[in-house]
């Protein structure tokens, strides 16, 4: 978990590249991602042809977005019938980004299912982009007292954090892994989550890349995204896409 404290490193020749991809949106018509069961394939065959083996996607869950495990799995089951029929090989999984919020922390609190990612309990968090939520580390501690390891959603996008590295340095500390999207390195989402997204990387501090690929487009630049110099400089951080 700590990994990147000791120095970067290369597990194993095996995570040279990441070949599963762990935050989307591309289940159709459940968030603002794929807005039908086609974008979801052509968003699947860029992935695959990238050489992606799995694609655990992310519906949001919050307030707009009241998704529930068993919406996402009859989605899944959809686009996963819908993948095999235009002859897709990658392997498609499905949990969730929560958004922190009370609504969030009932779930938790009332021991109601957590969409996961893998099979060690890693539950993707996003939070509001303003405001720092005053209980942030509080809820990881919460969390990882359940067994959760929270992974914090695109941390360089926040803008509470990008001209306050205190707070970066405090959130990481708590132990939440941080998940950079790779379009950040591109630009983007502007300049600010660029120079966040750089700055993490420069500290090894990523434990995560993902997409947050919501529509086809956002595939073709995650494409142009993977040859930027700073992605290939995250690829020497121990980048744990792989074990998921
Ligand atoms: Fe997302």
């Amino acid at each position: 978990m700590f990994g990147s404290l000791f120095g970067k490193r290369k597990p194993s020749a095996d995570l040279d590249f990441p070949v599963v991809d762990l935050h989307s949106h591309m289940l159709p018509g459940i968030d603002d991602g794929a807005a039908n069961v086609e974008e979801s394939i052509t968003m699947l065959r860029t992935f695959q042809e990238m050489g992606y083996r799995k694609v655990i996607t992310t519906p949001h869950i919050t307030t707009g977005y009241d998704n529930t495990p068993e919406i996402i799995r009859g989605k899944l089951e959809e686009v996963r019938s819908a993948a095999d029929a235009a002859g897709l090989t990658i392997h498609i999984e499905a949990a969730a980004e929560y958004f922190l919020d009370e609504r969030f922390m009932s779930l938790v609190n009332e021991g109601q299912e957590i969409l996961t990612l893998g099979t060690r309990k890693h539950v993707l968090i996003e939070t509001a982009f303003m405001t720092r939520p005053i209980m942030l580390v509080e809820v990881v501690k919460t969390l990882q007292n359940l067994g959760y390891r929270p992974i914090y959603a695109h941390p360089e996008r926040y803008t509470y954090l990008q001209s306050n590295w205190d707070s970066v340095k405090k959130i990481y500390n708590s132990g939440i892994l941080f998940q950079i999207n790779a379009m950040s390195l591109i630009g983007y989402y502007d300049n600010a989550p660029r120079k966040l997204a750089e700055r993490l990387i420069d500290e090894g501090m990523v434990s995560f890349i993902g997409s947050d690929c919501h529509k086809p487009k956002h595939a073709e630049l995650y494409k142009k995204a993977r040859e930027s110099k700073y992605f290939a400089k995250a690829l020497e951080l121990d980048i744990q896409n792989n074990t998921l």
